[in-house]
């Protein structure tokens, strides 16, 4: 929930109650200021932040109305009047925003703030894999770009991948463009995967057995974690539960004890009483867990940071607010074929 002070002592004082040990003080004192400008500027100007669970500790617990994974912020981004939308997140979510609600105004407060999942395939290459499979369906992570959605015929998120496979009425999917995430869908729901190269995609062997087709990109942050990690936590901490991302490889969410979207990990840890938890995942989730969850122990990988998310900063968030900067724009032919790879994934629930 957002700061709702009506001065800025009280922004500060809030902050301080949530956010006390895990800022520094003179960090807290100076964003209280922006804090307080950038929810008063959204009263006025009648608009709604979503932020993604990765955000900084003291940009996360202030100004967004609404916080969650990718699935959740889609369902809000499609059901608010609100305008404009700001969306603290990444780019691929910003649009995705627009796809769904393509009335009001969508500000990223950041230039870039890509994804290398989303850079790691483009619409071509999606026209090539269907030209090449003609009549297979194409999954697409919800990390994608609208043009690349508009190509494929369903989304998913890390959510609800594996619901999103087995829904699909087909002896064979593809599944773009996470690697990672296509073996680990593939392991929960038994099916078989390969991983052609481009080549191979050109000429398929005949004969080879295969449910599942997969694409070679991978998440920058998660392809960082190993299992030696979880085997030296685990040796240093007895009775940790480590919970990973699925965007993690195969065998790291294999010795883990969890893996599920980034508010399915905050759930479990709220739920459960383990001695001490580590995150396999973007660092600052953490952080917000921390606060929230201030009797937990957290194992912390400090210098695990997704840049692109890290662009995301609450000066340029009362930037946005103030010089309506970056409005993210979807060319309508694009932006309608996308919704639909969008909505059947919102009809499966
Ligand atoms: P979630 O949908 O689980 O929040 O994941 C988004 C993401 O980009 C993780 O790296
Ligand atoms: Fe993309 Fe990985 Fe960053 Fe998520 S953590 S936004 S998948 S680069």
């Amino acid at each position: 929930m957002p700061i709702d002070a009506k001065t800025l002592q009280e922004t500060y004082d809030q902050m301080e109650r949530k956010l006390h040990g895990i800022i520094p003080d003179i960090e807290m004192r100076y964003k209280a200021e922006l804090v307080f400008e950038i929810n008063q500027l959204k009263k006025e100007r009648g608009a709604i932040i979503l932020g993604h669970n990765y955000m900084e500790p003291a940009l996360f617990h202030t100004v967004p109305d609404v916080v969650g994974d990718s699935l959740e912020l889609s369902r809000k981004a499609a059901e608010t009047e609100c305008d404009p939308i700001v969306f603290c997140g990444v780019r691929f979510m910003a649009e995705t925003a627009k796809i769904l609600n393509p009335t009001r105004t969508v500000l990223l407060p950041a230039k870039r703030a890509g994804c290398s999942l989303a850079e790691s395939i483009t619409a071509q290459d999606v026209r090539n894999l269907r030209q090449q499979y003609p009549g297979v369906p194409i999954v697409t992570y919800i990390n994608t770009y609208a043009d690349v959605k508009a190509e494929c015929d369903i989304c998913c998120t890390s959510g609800n991948a594996a619901r999103v496979v087995e829904s699909l009425d087909s002896d064979v999917i593809i599944f773009l463009p996470d690697e990672y995430l296509a073996a680990n869908v593939a392991e929960e729901t038994g099916k078989k995967i390969i991983f052609p190269s481009r080549d191979a995609i050109q000429n398929p062997k005949p004969g080879l057995e295969y449910e599942m087709i997969g694409w070679h990109g991978r998440c920058e942050v998660h392809d960082k974690f190993t299992v030696q990690d979880i085997k030296n936590v685990r040796a240093q901490y007895p009775g940790v539960l480590v919970l990973a991302h699925p965007e993690c490889s195969p065998e790291v969410v294999a010795a883990s004890d969890f893996s599920s979207s980034t508010s399915k990990m905050t759930q479990r840890v709220k739920e459960t009483e383990a001695p001490s938890y580590l995150l396999l995942t973007e660092c600052s989730m953490g952080d917000n867990i921390m606060a929230e969850n201030p009797e937990k122990e957290m194992v912390r990988m400090c210098s695990i940071r997704c840049p692109h998310m890290n662009e995301i900063t609450l000066e340029d968030t009362l930037n946005a607010l103030k010089n309506n900067v970056q409005i993210i724009e979807v060319p309508e032919e694009i932006r309608v074929r996308a919704r639909r790879s969008v909505d059947r994934m919102l009809e499966i629930g």
